[in-house]
């Protein structure tokens, strides 16, 4: 058997190779560099697949947080919270504001926010906005709730959704009644683009306005200006090129679903790893393969499998409490066990739009051996 990679990126290309040609001899000829037609085309096609009202694109997924946090009011001094398990970028834009992140355990079973952990930590910090993370391509069973709490604790909620397009609560896409919500374009996400990329999502006119402004410069004419904003925008090319990856969607997910179940189902009874994956009501995107492992840590099998020529990654092998420039600036609050134990065990096995069952089971025999 050949190496499986981790990722591989190339099973979609020949699929949209001669249309996005196509489309970027339009683009060149055009001059279509920065925003033009096929950037508003593409905001409405996404907000058609994502279910929400208004689509705003930006340069990348860190700027859609910083932006949709801006958007939501947090300030200098304020304080925000976060799951301790997500990627950087989550605890960045708090940073970049100003503000102070609060970091928060998840919960044992779905691995997003805890909402019993949130409520502590409201009860003790009294954050001013809350980032909830749909982590490794589904959601929180509870997220309907952690809407309700922030509501009624009037804390200002974005959510980023930089790895769950595609993933669906009750029937409806996950970010379709988030207040903001934020992708990421980075080309290995579910969604990906021939290079960085960003989008938030909203619900009124008025939040769609300043989001364009912030991702402007704050611009309110060529050069008036409203607020202090961002250079943050999407250009044609780039554009093109996700309207192309987005009319391959179904495919693309259904992929990537049927790899991430068949993964659990192969490994339901075996005792030496834990699969995770979508709560009851929730639909996977098939973002991410999930397991721990025990007896070993996640650092020694990813280092076996690697061995052995499958690309396995560890998602996340540190938590945002344990990074040097969290010490003394972030607010840790409880014992963040469950999400320092994940760091620990977790491993991810290959999963990719288009990997076949060969190379499924390719690996996973290699994870066995390794356990
Ligand atoms: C959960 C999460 N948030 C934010 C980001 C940042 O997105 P980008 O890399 O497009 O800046 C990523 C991905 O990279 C992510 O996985």
């Amino acid at each position: 058997m050949p190496p499986v990679p981790f990722i591989d990126l190339s099973r979609l290309i020949p699929e949209i190779r001669e249309a996005t040609l196509g489309d970027w001899t339009e683009c060149l000829d055009r001059c279509e560099f920065v925003g033009g037609p096929r950037v508003t085309a593409l905001e409405g096609e996404l907000a058609g697949q994502l279910g929400t009202p208004r689509v705003v694109s930006c340069a990348n997924g860190t700027d859609a947080l910083i932006i949709a946090l801006q958007a939501a009011g947090v300030k200098p001094g304020m304080k925000v919270a976060l799951p301790n398990l997500t990627f950087w970028a989550t605890y960045e834009a708090v940073v970049q504001l100003g503000a102070t992140p609060v970091l928060v355990d998840v919960d044992a079973e779905d691995l997003q926010l805890s909402l019993d952990e949130l409520r502590s930590a409201h009860d003790a910090h009294r954050f001013d906005a809350a980032l909830l993370v749909h982590l490794y391509g589904w959601a929180s069973a509870r997220l309907s709730e952690i809407r309700a709490f922030c509501k009624e604790r009037s804390v200002a909620l974005v959510e980023d959704g930089a790895q769950a397009y595609g993933v669906s609560v009750g029937g409806r896409p996950v970010l379709a009644d988030a207040a903001f919500g934020t992708l990421s374009f980075y080309p290995a996400k579910v969604i990906g683009g021939a290079m960085d990329g960003g989008a938030i999502t909203m619900q009124t006119a008025e939040a769609e306005a300043l989001v364009r402004s912030l991702c402007n410069h704050g611009r309110s004419q060529h050069y008036s200006y409203a607020h202090v904003g961002w250079n943050s925008r999407m250009g044609g090319l780039q554009a093109a090129f996700l309207r192309r990856v987005i009319a391959h969607t179904p495919a693309i997910l259904a992929s990537r679903r049927k790899a991430a179940a068949w993964y659990r189902d192969r490994l339901a009874s075996e005792s030496r790893v834990r699969t995770y994956g979508p709560p009851a009501g929730v639909e996977e995107n098939g973002y991410l393969n999930v397991l721990t492992v025990q007896g070993k840590t996640g650092a020694e099998v990813v280092a076996a499998l690697k061995e052995a020529g499958i690309g396995a990654g560890r998602t996340y092998p540190e938590t945002m409490d344990a990074q040097p420039p969290a010490k003394g600036v972030a607010i840790a609050h409880g014992d963040l066990r469950v999400s320092r134990e994940i760091c620990e065990r977790v491993v991810n096995l290959p999963l990719f739009y288009g990997i076949r069952e060969d190379e499924c089971e390719a690996s996973v025999s290699a994870l066995l051996a390794a356990v």
